[in-house]
């Protein structure tokens, strides 16, 4: 235990574990719900989400991670010796987290394509918005056989690049460049939407709430998201936290984490449905991949500066997407370091080379193979649902479980006291929640999934 590196500051552990949080959940997925799921009702829900279970079960995932100060496995061994087969619970994370990981890759590599593109100017060249030819542009490029693969390899190397340098080195000083970098350029978006024309009835349908729109879906749908946006239940915060330093406030992080991570969805918000307003789009366009790849490049060709706004954009995804795959593949390599006894370089290279098959394999279904499908699916497609849906609840069923009634309520306390030095006030509650609410809440969850 005594050779798991720290992170070297408390500003690095923020920065990256809200790296890893603020992804493409937020600046892709989240805007996308707002609008399926009736507006402001659903922000409105989100955030109940985010206070009454992300904060708690993210404070009980801290404690795992930090007292177990393993991977996702050894945590549980650590933890509790004389129980066996809990350390499955962190199988299925570090198995669910390499799944996601290999699509969300080659996602990160289109975002890549568009910040390049941006930057040339060929994504804009010819385009006319009304003819629909930026959704055209987005399907023949994904449809392409060699240039979604070229820069899902060259993310995939980055990828290779941070976590070889480890964790201080690595992980920790590209978060604390990148994530101050993520911020900036949100706030810059945030000024230019707000300037819009048509700025005010964006931000009324994104913040004046209709309760009546209100179904048992948008529960299912905002805890899914509080859930998949905060990296919950999957090994990624248990292994983080095992590389916090011993005297970090483990509930103020949380509080911190899911508030950033909050902070930049209602920033999407405030961004993306102004912008909606003012160019007169449609439900269809916000759906999936159309939102980032289609509908703001289509906003961004009406505004002046056009690839300037649009180089920023892709750079601000970019930079949310690459902190995410960086911590969703450092599940893996800790497992890989600490089970299997691997160095670092070696489990580093385990874990990331063969996505250079994988991620592809991926994206494949996607052009000219998608006539192949799983379930009615394409493999992207089913790899998604598969995770998301199925695995991500059921990991966070059985990590309340096991806070709440397998680990003893002794270790939950003596990690949120740090060992008596501090007084948590919030720890009868954070422990009734997770020991009762959340896993009945998610539980709901996936059962709402299968019907
Ligand atoms: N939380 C990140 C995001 O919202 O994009 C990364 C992520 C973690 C995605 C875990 C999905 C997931 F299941």
């Amino acid at each position: 235990m005594a050779n798991t590196p720290k992170f070297a500051s408390k500003i690095g552990m923020i920065a990256a574990t809200v790296g890893s949080a603020v992804g493409l959940g937020n600046v892709w997925r989240f805007p996308a719900e707002v609008q399926a799921n009736g507006g402001a009702v659903f922000l409105f829900i989100y955030v109940i989400c985010i206070f009454l279970l992300g904060i708690p079960v993210m404070t009980a995932e801290f404690a795992l991670g930090r007292g177990g100060e393993s991977d996702a496995t050894g945590a549980f061994r650590n933890v509790t010796p004389g129980r066996k087969g809990w350390w499955l619970t962190g199988l299925l994370a570090i198995l669910s987290s390499y799944l996601i990981l290999s699509f969300y890759m080659v996602v990160s590599g289109w975002t890549f394509e568009y910040l390049i593109q941006s930057i040339t100017g060929d994504l804009y060249s010819s385009v006319d918005v009304n003819e629909g030819s930026l959704s055209q542009r987005m399907g023949e490029y994904i449809a392409g056989t060699y240039r979604p693969i070229v820069m899902t390899v060259v993310m995939i190397l980055a990828n290779l690049y941070v976590l070889l340098r480890g964790v201080q080195a690595g992980i920790e000083k590209m978060s604390n460049i990148m994530m101050p970098l993520l911020f900036i350029l949100l706030i810059v978006f945030c000024c230019v939407s707000l300037s819009l024309d048509k700025a005010s009835e964006g931000l009324a349908f994104f913040l004046n709430p209709d309760f009546s729109a209100v179904t048992p879906r948008t529960f299912i749908n905002a805890l899914g998201q509080s859930f998949f946006s905060l990296s919950l239940a999957m090994g990624i915060l248990v292994t983080y936290a095992s590389y916090f330093p011993s005297d970090a406030k483990l509930t103020r992080t949380a509080v911190t984490v899911s508030l950033l991570d909050l902070m930049v969805a209602f920033f999407m918000g405030i961004i993306i449905f102004p912008g909606v307003m003012t160019f007169g789009l449609q439900d269809s366009d916000l759906a999936g991949s159309a939102l980032v790849f289609v509908t703001l490049p289509e906003i961004f060709a009406q505004m002046s500066g056009t690839r300037i706004w649009s180089s920023l954009f892709f750079l601000l995804l970019t930079v949310a997407a690459f902190t995410s795959t960086i911590s969703l593949a450092e599940v893996s390599v800790a497992f890989m370091q600490k089970r299997v006894g691997l160095s670092r370089a070696k489990a580093v290279m385990t874990v990331v080379l063969p996505l250079l098959v994988l991620s592809p394999i991926c994206s494949l279904p996607v052009g000219p193979w998608s006539g192949f499908k799983i379930a009615g699916l394409t493999i992207f497609d089913f790899l998604d649902t598969v995770t998301t849906n199925f695995m991500l609840p059921i990991g966070g069923i059985l990590l309340c479980i096991y806070m709440g009634w397998v680990a003893p309520r002794s270790f939950f306390s003596k990690q949120l006291t740090n060992d008596g030095e501090l007084k948590s006030r919030a720890l009868g509650l954070i422990h009734f929640i997770v020991k009762w609410i959340a896993p009945v809440l998610i539980a709901v969850v996936l059962a709402g999934q299968l019907m």
